[in-house]
C-alpha cells in the first residue's frame, strides 16, 4: 500500500504549525511567563529556542522523513532502522506512550474550550461586578462558572453532564477529521483552521491593546514580559520552566512531529519548511499568546495581581480572568466566544497531531485500515480520559511524567540515536537533503554536543529538584494514575513486540 503524503507544501507547513500551535501557546505560555517573572523568563526562553528548539525540530523532521521513506511513521520501528539494537524498539515505545498519555488530558481540556465557546455564544454566562473592584470579587462569578463546569471533589470529581457530553462531541470531531486521512483530513482542516486562528488572535489582541483602566494599560503588561531581567538567570527553576515550554509549544520530544514528517516525500525540503512552521508557532506564542491573557490581566488588576492569578491555578488566566475581563466590555460575551473558539481551533489541530502517532503505528505495523486504526486509538483515549475527568490530581500527574519530564528525556534519546548512533555525517546529510536552505554548519555541533549536554543538565536538575517532590505525593488517586500510565507503557511495548513477530523480516537496503 502506497504511504500517504502531504498534498502541498503550504498544507504541510500549516499542518505542522497546527501541530505546534496549541493550548500551550495561549494558556500555558502566559502562565509560565507570569510565574517566572516575565522579563526573567524570556531570556532563557529565547536561548532554549535557539539551542534546543530549532535544532531538535530539524532532527525530528529528518528522523520522520527518513522513517516514512521506509514505510514507518513511529519511533519503535524508526529507531530500529537508525540503531540496530534490540533496545531501540523499547526506547522507541516512548514515542507512542508520550503522545498517548498527553492526549488523554489534552483532549479533555480542549473540550472545555468548546464547551465554553458554546456557552459564550449563547450568552449563558455570568455577569461580573462593575469595573474597579478588587480581583477576588471581580473574578468570583467566573471562578464559580469554571468550577461548576469541571466539578470539584477531594478525590472523585463530579463534572457537569454538559462537560461530559461536550467531551464526547470533541472526541467525535477528532475521529471524524482523522478518519479522512492525513492529507484529506488533517491537511485540509489545517488550511482552514490556521488562517482562522491567526485572524481571531489578531482581532482579540487589538481589543486587548485598547484596554485602559485606572489600574493601568495593556502596554504595562507587555513591559512586564519584555523588559529583560537578567538577575534571575542563575535560577535553575526559570531555565527548567523556559526549556520545558519550548518542548511543549514546539511539540518536541513527543514523537508527534516525527509522525507528521513521515508523510513528507524523501527529497522534499525540510530545512525551510521546518523553520517556517516553527516561526509560525513562535509568532503565535510570543506575539499573539503573549499579548492576550497577561496584558489584559495587568491592565485590569496590575502586575502583582496578574502574577497571583497565574500562580493560583494553571487555568485561571485563560478560563477565568480573560473571559471575566471581556465580559465587562461591550459585546463582551461575543469576545469571550471568539477567545474560546480560538482556543478550540488551536487545541483541535494539536490533538489531531497527538493521536496520529498511535494511528500510524496501527496502520504501518499492523496493516490495519485507517478507519480501524482511528477507532481503536480514539477508543483507548476516550476510555483512559475517564481517569482525568473523575480523579483529582490525575491530570497533573500525567502532565508531569509525559508532558514535562518525558519529553526532555525522549528528546535526548532522539538526539543521541540520530546524531551519534546513526552517525553525525549521515544525519547531517539527511537533514539537508532537498533543503531549500542549508542549515548553518555550526548547528551540526550544536546538535551533536550543545543540545544533548543542555538536556542532560536539565534532566539532572529535574531529577534532584522535582522528581522527589512529585514522588513524595502519595495520595491514592496519584498512585492509580501512575499504575495506569505505567500499564499503558507495558501494553504498548507488548504491541510493539507482537507487531515485530507478525511481520516477515524486513530487507533494508543501504
Ligand atoms: N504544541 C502543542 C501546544 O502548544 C502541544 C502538542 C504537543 C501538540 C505535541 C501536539 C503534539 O499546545
Amino acid at each position: 500500500m502506497e504511504r500517504e503524503r502531504w498534498a502541498t507544501r503550504i498544507g504541510l507547513i500549516l499542518a505542522m504549525a497546527g501541530n505546534a500551535v496549541g493550548l500551550g501557546n495561549f494558556l500555558r505560555f502566559p502562565v509560565q511567563a507570569a510565574e517566572n517573572g516575565g522579563g526573567a523568563f524570556m531570556v532563557p526562553y529565547i536561548v532554549s529556542l535557539l539551542l534546543i528548539g530549532i535544532p531538535l525540530m530539524w532532527v525530528e523532521w529528518a528522523i520522520g522523513r527518513y522513517g516514512g521513506s521506509k514505510g514507518h511513521g513511529t519511533t519503535p520501528a524508526i529507531f530500529g532502522l537508525l540503531w540496530k539494537n534490540n533496545l531501540s524498539k523499547v526506547v522507541g515505545v516512548f514515542g507512542l506512550w508520550i503522545p498517548l498519555v498527553v492526549i488523554i488530558y489534552y483532549l479533555y481540556i480542549e473540550s472545555w474550550t468548546l464547551g465554553f465557546a458554546i456557552k459564550f455564544l449563547l450568552g449563558l454566562v455570568p455577569s461580573v461586578p462593575a469595573n474597579g473592584t478588587d480581583p477576588d470579587t471581580y473574578l468570583k462569578p467566573f471562578r464559580e462558572f469554571l468550577t461548576a463546569y469541571v466539578g470539584t471533589g477531594e478525590d472523585i470529581i463530579s463534572p457537569s453532564l454538559y462537560a461530559y457530553g461536550v467531551f464526547l462531541i470533541t472526541a467525535l470531531i477528532n475521529v471524524w477529521i482523522l478518519s479522512k486521512g492525513v492529507s484529506g483530513g488533517i491537511e485540509r482542516f489545517a488550511k482552514i483552521a490556521m488562517p482562522t486562528l491567526f485572524l481571531l488572535a489578531v482581532i482579540l489582541v487589538v481589543r486587548v491593546f485598547l484596554i485602559e483602566t485606572e489600574h493601568g494599560t495593556a502596554l504595562e503588561g507587555l513591559n512586564f514580559l519584555w523588559k529583560p531581567d537578567l538577575s534571575k538567570l542563575t535560577d535553575p527553576g526559570v531555565w527548567i520552566a523556559a526549556s520545558g515550554q519550548i518542548f511543549f509549544t514546539l511539540s518536541l520530544g513527543f514523537g508527534a512531529i516525527i509522525t507528521y514528517a513521515s508523510y513528507i516525500r524523501r527529497n522534499q525540503d525540510i530545512t525551510l519548511s521546518g523553520l517556517t512552521a516553527a516561526s509560525l508557532n513562535e509568532t503565535a506564542e510570543v506575539v499573539l499568546g503573549g499579548s492576550l491573557a497577561i496584558p489584559a490581566a495587568v491592565a485590569f488588576f496590575g502586575v502583582a495581581n496578574a502574577v497571583a492569578i497565574a500562580k493560583s491555578g494553571a487555568f485561571n488566566l485563560g478560563f477565568i480572568s480573560l473571559p471575566a475581563i471581556f465580559a465587562n466590555m461591550p459585546a463582551g460575551t461575543f469576545l469571550g466566544f471568539l477567545w474560546f473558539f480560538l482556543l478550540f481551533f488551536a487545541g483541535l489541530t494539536s490533538s489531531l497531531a497527538l493521536m496520529q502517532p498511535l494511528i500510524a503505528f496501527f496502520e504501518d505495523e499492523f496493516g490495519l485500515s485507517r478507519k480501524h486504526s482511528v477507532l481503536i486509538t480514539a477508543g483507548i483515549v476516550f476510555f483512559s480520559a475517564h481517569l482525568v475527568i473523575f480523579l483529582n490530581r490525575s491530570l497533573d500527574e500525567m502532565d508531569f511524567w509525559a508532558g514535562t519530564i518525558g519529553v526532555v528525556f525522549f528528546g535526548l534519546l532522539e538526539l543521541v540515536i540520530f546524531m551519534w548512533l546513526f552517525g553525525g555525517s549521515r544525519a547531517w546529510e539527511e537533514i539537508n537533503r532537498g533543503g531549500i536552505i542549508k542549515v548553518p554548519r555550526f548547528y551540526y555541533y550544536i546538535m551533536r554536543y550543545i543540545t544533548p549536554l543542555f538536556l542532560i543538565i536539565l534532566l539532572g536538575a529535574w531529577a534532584f529538584e522535582y522528581v522527589p517532590k512529585v514522588l513524595s505525593e502519595t495520595h491514592w488517586t496519584v498512585w492509580v494514575t501512575r499504575f495506569y500510565i505505567g500499564g499503558l507503557f507495558l501494553f504498548l511495548t507488548l504491541l510493539v513486540f507482537v507487531a515485530e513477530r507478525r511481520k516477515p523480516k524486513e530487507v533494508v537496503c543501504e
